[in-house]
């Protein structure tokens, strides 16, 4: 049986992701907005790229949830996105508020559901999801690890003049300024590029890659990046739906790992069949595990604001 996966919000990111989702053929798609024609225009627009590009996935638009019931993966995109000058974390009771009724959605429509949060901000966002849907935190995880670190790996590359493809990066804790990005464990073909560019270098493409996403807000002048956050989630959704345990860095919910506990921040997790597979624990430069340690704090303060809509 193809597997079923609903993205909600039809704007750049959500679409971006419906298109990438049927261009893999990972399952037949449901975009699911509340404007009237924009995710049945979308979808049929994505559905007849098809016919060019060769795909055979199911794509259709809705405006409520009765088309996305029973849904394998929900992946949520919904909520307004940043404008030049504005915090992730600006965004936050405006989203709660929408991220509350849809969660309430997927809960009752599509109960067994894996629900990928992208909404920003995520950290706090997913938690919301978490606490709101009841579902069991290796079902509720969020996006924005495998972003920010393909943020760090071009830059990387860039530095470099090789190809992107044998980079892999790795950047810890939340989607925010204070992520954490570990050149020790950022390697071009297993080599740590700490031993391929000097400091001052990493320092500036670490700081570059921190403030990623702000780049591409001022460029745009408005609304935020939406192909590589949609590539990102889709990178889930595969490793999801093939079971391939891909260890990648995830919105997870902590028990306890890195001094972290009942929050969610950017650790390195497997993703299979049933979600989040696991959660590894790393050694980390205790510089870096401060950061980590101080990245979490904030998201905490966060979550205090929003608790009305848990
Ligand atoms: C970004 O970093 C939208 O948060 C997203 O581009």
């Amino acid at each position: 049986m193809q597997n079923k996966i609903t993205v909600v919000g039809a704007g750049n990111v959500g679409a971006s992701c419906a298109l990438y989702l049927a261009q893999q053929e990972l399952g037949d798609v449901v975009l699911v907005d509340i404007v009237e024609g924009v995710p049945q225009g979308k979808a049929l627009d994505i559905q007849q790229a098809g016919a060019v590009l060769g795909f055979d996935s199911k794509i259709v638009g809705a405006n409520d949830y009765a088309a996305s019931a029973g849904s394998d993966i929900v992946v949520i995109t919904a909520g307004l996105a940043r404008k030049p000058g504005m915090d992730r974390l600006d965004l936050l009771k405006k989203n709660a508020e929408i991220i509350s009724g849809i969660v309430e959605n997927v809960k009752n429509t599509s109960p067994d559901s894996i629900i990928i949060m992208v909404t920003n901000p995520i950290d706090v966002m997913v938690y919301l999801a978490y606490k709101k849907s009841g579902f069991p935190s290796q079902r509720v995880f969020g996006q924005a690890g495998i972003l920010d670190s393909a943020r760090y790996a071009t830059f990387i590359a860039m530095e470099l003049g090789v190809s992107v493809k044998e980079v892999n990066a790795m950047i810890l804790g939340g989607h925010g300024d204070s992520m954490v990005p570990l050149p020790s464990y950022s390697t071009v073909s297993g080599i740590p590029i700490t031993e391929l560019i000097p400091p001052n270098r990493i320092k500036a493409i670490s700081d570059r890659a921190r403030v990623g996403g702000g780049e591409i807000v001022k460029l745009l002048g408005t609304g935020s990046a939406y192909y590589a956050p949609a590539a990102a989630t889709v990178k889930m959704v595969e490793s999801i739906v093939n079971d391939s345990n891909h260890l990648l860095p995830c919105s997870v919910y902590a028990t306890g790992q890195y001094g972290i506990s009942d929050l969610y921040i950017g650790l390195p997790a497997k993703l299979g069949r049933g979600g989040v597979t696991d959660i590894l624990e790393v050694n980390l430069d205790p510089a870096d595990k401060q950061a980590l340690l101080n990245s979490s704090e904030i998201y905490q303060k966060s979550i205090a604001e929003v608790s009305d809509f848990v």
